[in-house]
């Protein structure tokens, strides 16, 4: 399995206009997150589990996950994932995960919650410009990305994460989109299988 989390921290908590994607607290960035996580050309990619942890207003946190293996009519364009996740955020949520609809859950957990659950399934990774050069690091089996929105991670908030990850990741010298953290990170965990299956 392949996870991402991505910290929305402005990110609203209750159903929002679909004509105004960045005004509901950058909820454009979560959407495009969304889609590279999951999609292929013409396909959906199983192994993939997408968490967007919402911190915005008026009822923060929820967590809208979205499982590659369950999820229906779902297609890769922002307004189609936006939709999706107003839905999880149009119905009453609890602790723990409530279905939305085929692959859709909501919970209203928080960052610290969260990553002690993700933690006993997958090996915890932080996306970070500063961390261990990509192409020095091993990754590890079972890894779920930590990133943040377009501001990045509070001081707070990378305490927290400190505690949880096994490995802190720099994918360029550069400072990328979120989504374009994502595209790179499948490709290099595409790139083993790839090579075996051309040799
Ligand atoms: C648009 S960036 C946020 C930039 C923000 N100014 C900051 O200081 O974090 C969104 C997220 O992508 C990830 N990211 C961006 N560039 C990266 C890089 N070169 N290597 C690893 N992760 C990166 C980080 O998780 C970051 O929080």
């Amino acid at each position: 399995m392949r996870g991402f989390l991505v910290v929305g921290n402005k990110a609203v908590t209750e159903p929002f206009s679909l004509n105004d994607l960045p005004g509901a607290g950058r909820m454009d960035v979560l959407c495009r997150c969304t889609s590279q996580a999951l999609f292929i050309s013409h396909g959906i990619r199983k192994d993939v589990e997408v968490y967007l942890l919402l911190l915005g207003p008026p009822e923060p946190p929820k967590v809208v996950l979205v499982k590659g293996n369950e999820v229906k009519r779902m297609s890769p364009d922002e307004r189609n994932v936006a939709g999706h996740i107003r839905k999880a955020l149009s119905i009453e949520s609890g602790k723990r995960w409530k279905k939305v609809h085929s692959g859709v859950y909501v919970s209203k957990k928080g960052l610290e919650e969260l990553l002690e659950e993700l933690s006993n399934s997958y090996s915890l990774v932080y996306l970070k410009e500063d961390g261990v050069n990509i192409s020095k690091a091993k990754l590890p089996s079972n890894p779920l990305f930590i990133l943040g929105d377009h501001e990045g991670l509070t001081e707070e908030q990378e305490e927290v994460v400190r505690n949880y990850v096994t490995l802190k990741l720099s994918l360029s010298p550069l400072s990328l989109l979120a989504e374009q953290c994502i595209v790179i990170v499948h490709y290099e965990l595409d790139k083993p299988t790839y090579s075996s299956e051309i040799s």
